[in-house]
Formats: structure tokens, sequence, C-alpha cells
């Protein structure tokens, strides 16, 4: 039987008014100590939004409006350092074949998603057995929006140096590999403490990142990068995005210490969206 795409519910379309202003409120609390934020929307509602993302309106908004600020504003009005993280996977939580293959696990609507997050984000990051795999160029072209600073976490120095990220000058990239000279000149170098077991300590990386002026930060994977994040209490926020795919077998994936009963495990809670096929959970990580 041929497959059949799964019927899909209503998606927040792509609304360039409501994108522009959500630019303005990202460049609004892109200032240091920046107060609320108030602004029009499209339909006449006014919008008010304080540090850290909560908003009220003036009059009740459309669903697709309300969805894309609670998706955005975490982002956006970030007060301070904020680090949120996205993974797209099949149903068999898989994040790319075994040889690595991931274009494209999801679907259109979730690359939008991902192009707007590095949009409102002042850094990317990526660990190296991403740039190694899919040589990504991390720069913002589904959508309006400046380029974020690009970062690759490369403990031991593997990912390639002609990846994009180190010779197209598309955007700057920070390369996060401890004492070690830069691979080119549009790449600086940035040196952060191991942790305990040898792995880069990531609450640092986030002081170090805020301290150079990026303190939002969109973390794209992959699953042993996102994993990090989550073990060492390094982020505020998971974005996970599940496609109605199955891949057999593959990369994995966030990955948790084994919850011996299932009261044990960590059941997050958020918010869920419809991307076309795809369904997004908004979590908020333990
Ligand atoms: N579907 C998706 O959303 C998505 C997104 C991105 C990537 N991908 C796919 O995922 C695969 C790559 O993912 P992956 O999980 O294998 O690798 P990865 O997360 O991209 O990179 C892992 C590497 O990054 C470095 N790293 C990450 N956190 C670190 C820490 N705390 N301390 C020190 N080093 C750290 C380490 O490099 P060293 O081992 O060299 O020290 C680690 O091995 C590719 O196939 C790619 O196509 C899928």
């Amino acid at each position: 039987m041929p497959s059949q795409p799964l019927p899909a519910t209503a998606v927040p379309a792509a609304d360039d008014a409501l994108w522009d202003t959500l630019r303005r409120i990202g460049a609004h609390f892109a200032r240091p100590g920046a107060g609320p934020w108030q602004g029009l929307l499209a339909d006449g509602s006014r919008l008010d939004v304080a540090p850290g993302g909560r908003w009220q309106a003036s009059r009740r908004l459309p669903e697709p409006v309300v969805a894309w600020l609670e998706l955005y504003l975490p982002l956006a009005a970030a007060a301070g350092s904020f680090v949120i993280a996205h993974l797209g996977q099949s149903l068999d939580g898989c994040i790319a074949t075994a040889s690595g293959d991931a274009c494209f696990v999801t679907g259109p609507e979730n690359l939008d998603h991902l192009h707007r997050l590095r949009a409102l984000a002042d850094a990317v990051l990526v660990g190296a057995g991403t740039v190694a795999s899919d040589d990504p160029r991390l720069t913002v072209r589904r959508c309006r929006g400046t380029h974020p600073v690009r970062v690759v976490l490369d403990r031991h120095g593997r990912a390639p140096r002609q990846a994009r990220v180190f010779t197209d000058g598309a955007a700057p990239t920070l390369w996060v590999r401890p004492a070690a000279a830069a691979p080119a000149p549009c790449v600086d170098s940035l040196d952060v403490p191991m942790a305990v077991g040898g792995d880069l300590d990531l609450r640092a990386l986030r002081a170090a990142l805020a301290a150079r002026g990026l303190p939002r930060i969109f973390v794209e994977g992959g699953g042993v990068t996102v994993s990090a994040f989550l073990a060492q209490r390094a982020l505020d926020r998971l974005h996970l995005t599940v496609a109605p795919v199955l891949i057999g077998a593959g990369r994995p994936g966030v990955v948790v210490p084994p919850a011996p009963q299932m009261a044990d495990a960590w059941r997050l809670q958020g918010r869920v969206h419809r991307q076309g096929t795809d369904v997004l959970f908004d979590c908020l990580p333990p």
C-alpha cells in the first residue's frame, strides 16, 4: 500500500508581520537590563512582554499567534543567559540513519522553525559529530534575520578543517577546543574548563558565551551534545520534534541515565505543537 501523509491540523502559517514583531522584541531584549516591551500586533491588539518572555495581550489572540508567542518568546525575550535545544527524531527515536544521514528527518515546517530559532539566537551551537556528518552552514536562510555566531564543540579537533562553518566566512565561528589555535582567520577559539568526567563544563561555556555578548544560545544537535546539556543541567528549554517516520536503526537522540522504574523516569512538562505532519514537544527540562 503506498504510504499516505498523516492528516495535519492547522499549522501556524508563515506570518511575516508577527515574525517581524518577534524580531523587534528580540532586538529590544538583546540590550542588557532591558525593561518590558510594549507594542501593537497586526490586528491592533496591544502586546506586553516582560523580561523572560511572560506576555499579555489586550484581547484574545488567534491560536496560531499564541503558538508562535509561546514557542519563540522564551528565547527572544530571555533575560540573560538562556539555552534552548532542538532535535528532530523519528518515531523510533533516531535523529539520523546509522551512516549519519539526517537530510531530512522532519518536514519543511520544522526546518522553518529551526531557521527562526537561529535568527532569534545570539549563537547556534553544534557538536563535532554534526559538523563531520552534515557540514552545516548554520546560517539563517528560510526567514528574515541575522546569522548567529556559530559555535562548534570539538574537544579532540575532529571536525574537518574544510567544513563550511570554518571556511565560508558567512558568520563568525567560535571553535571550542581547549588551548588550541583556530583553524581559519574567520574562526576564534574559546577555552572552556572540563567538568567532572572529562566533558566540557557546559555551565562554564554558557557563562563564557554570555560574557562575549552571546547569552541566547540555540543548541542544534546532535544527540550527544543535547544529552550533555541535559545531563549537566545546562538547558532551559528542549524542543523535540517527532516525525512520522521509522528509521530502524540509527543515531540516537536524547540519551539519559536509565530509570529503574517508571516512577523514576523524567516526565517533562510543556506544550505540544503541530508542524505539518510532525509533532513538536516544547519541554521544560528537569
Ligand atoms: N535530526 C536532528 O535534529 C539532528 C541535528 C543535528 C545533527 N543530527 C545528526 O546527528 C549526528 C551527529 O550527532 P552525534 O550525537 O553523533 O554528535 P554531536 O552531538 O554532533 O557531536 C558530539 C561531539 O561533540 C563534542 N561534545 C559535545 N558535548 C561535549 C561536551 N560536553 N564536552 C566535550 N565535547 C563535547 C564531542 O566531540 P569529541 O568526541 O570529538 O570530543 C562529542 O563527541 C549526525 O548524523 C547528524 O546528521 C541530527
